[in-house]
């Protein structure tokens, strides 16, 4: 085994977009791979404090979290690399389409084919750094990602994964498994 010393290492890494609104409405995101579900309703960010979308959340207490398919990966990447801050139209560059969420002050990115509605519960300033807690209102997902019985099929939403240590994303690959059940055959009794 090589060691590393301390690196935030782990594979694999999500990638979600934040959605904001600016001062003057125009629509924000960012790519976010330090967070995702800490409760049955609630999602962490872990966010620099710099980031347009960090002002966006204390203006409007507000954002929609949302998984990006692979044919907005250029998309997607990009609104990791520019800052509203420095590029007012950052999204309209994107080519993508929002509307205003009926349920929080965000906006719903149509390309994404599933997103979370979300109210910031808390904005917990700590010597480490920033990290917003997010209650979930509502999970949306375009049909064309759901299965015959109308559950969401995560394979259709085609979405890929960050890989930190090479800036690599890799796409998501085919079931392997059953949670909770491909472990059954070695318990005994617990
Ligand atoms: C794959 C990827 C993952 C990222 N993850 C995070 C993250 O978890 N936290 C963070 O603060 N910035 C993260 N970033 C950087 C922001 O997305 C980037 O700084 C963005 O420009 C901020 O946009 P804004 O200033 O318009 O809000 C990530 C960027 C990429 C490409």
């Amino acid at each position: 085994m090589k060691d590393f010393g301390v690196k935030p290492y782990l594979f694999p890494m999500p990638v979600y977009m934040i959605g904001t609104y600016n001062e003057d409405d125009t629509v924000d995101a960012m790519a976010m791979a330090w967070g995702g579900i800490c409760a049955e309703n609630m999602v962490a960010l872990n966010l620099e404090e710099d980031h347009k979308t960090v002002a966006n959340l204390k203006a409007r207490g507000a954002f929609t979290l949302s998984v990006p398919g692979r044919d907005t990966l250029v998309a997607s990447d990009y609104m990791g690399i520019a800052s509203a801050n420095k590029v007012p139209d950052k999204f309209a560059r994107t080519g993508l389409h929002a509307v205003k969420s009926s349920r929080v002050d965000a906006p719903v990115i149509l390309e994404y084919p599933l997103t979370l509605e979300c109210k910031v519960l808390e904005m917990q300033e700590q010597p480490y750094g920033l990290r917003v807690l997010g209650e979930i209102v509502n999970v949306m997902a375009d049909e064309k990602v759901l299965d015959a019985e109308g559950r969401i099929d995560s394979g259709k939403l085609d979405t890929f994964l960050f890989d930190q240590v090479r800036f690599d994303y890799y796409a998501v690959g085919e079931i392997c498994g059953k949670a909770w059940h491909s472990g059954a055959p070695l318990v005994k009794g617990e």
